[in-house]
């Protein structure tokens, strides 16, 4: 898919919804998404806020909440929102890029398969919105590398680089990356059977 407006990926993900956990992985995906995260995020204590930016139908909050976190998901999609709602997840309608949450208000912010689908414009807004909602001591954890796994095309670039660059500039510090293997429609790279993703995780001090 290519980098279109916020209303076109609305349109194509409302229609994409009601086969989409399957189509991307399935339960399996979602499981190996969560884990790799919780390698990267800190504990949970009780009632550790989480944010899953651009979260889709859940599948990967829904996880993150056996674990402790009380997660939200935000998504441009209310077609992807009704699945993420029927996981009995709080779920809101709003862009990545201007985030309907106050300052400050989450330790946990994670957005997974989003960037690519940005211009860098978008990207960099998005980037600077994790900033923005992170706590003190919250951890971010973004996938990085979307367009390496799939042996992909220069249209799934991740911004990789304005990811690093810009959260550096709000004074996160980088906090190591996790890896995994999940089942993908979009092939993968060096002749593996399924694509190896890898997620950043950044600090605030
Ligand atoms: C590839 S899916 C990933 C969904 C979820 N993170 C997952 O891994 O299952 C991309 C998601 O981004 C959402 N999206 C696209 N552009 C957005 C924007 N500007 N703001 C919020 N959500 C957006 C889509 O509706 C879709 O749910």
């Amino acid at each position: 898919m290519d980098r279109r407006s916020r209303a076109a990926h609305t349109q194509y993900y409302d229609a994409e919804a009601s086969r989409y956990d399957e189509s991307r992985g399935g339960a399996d995906r979602a499981r190996a998404t969560a884990e790799a995260i919780l390698r990267l995020a800190p504990p949970a204590g009780t009632d550790t806020l989480h944010l899953d930016v651009a979260g889709g139908t859940g599948s990967i909050s829904a996880i993150m909440g056996e674990s402790g976190f009380r997660s939200h998901v935000v998504d441009g999609s209310t077609g992807m929102l009704v699945l993420a709602r029927a996981r009995g997840l709080p779920s809101v309608c709003g862009d990545a890029t201007a985030l309907p949450f106050p300052d400050a208000a989450f330790e946990l912010v994670t957005e997974v398969w989003l960037l690519h689908l940005l211009t860098s414009t978008a990207a960099a807004a998005a980037v600077d919105e994790i900033a923005r909602v992170l706590a003190p001591e919250g951890t971010a954890v973004v996938s990085v590398d979307k367009q390496v796994s799939h042996g992909g095309s220069v249209l799934e670039q991740d911004h990789q680089p304005v990811v690093t660059e810009r959260l550096a500039r709000h004074g996160l510090a980088t906090a190591g990356t996790a890896t995994f293997e999940a089942r993908s429609p979009w092939g993968a790279a060096d002749g593996r059977v399924q694509p190896m993703f890898r997620l950043a995780a950044f600090r605030r001090p």
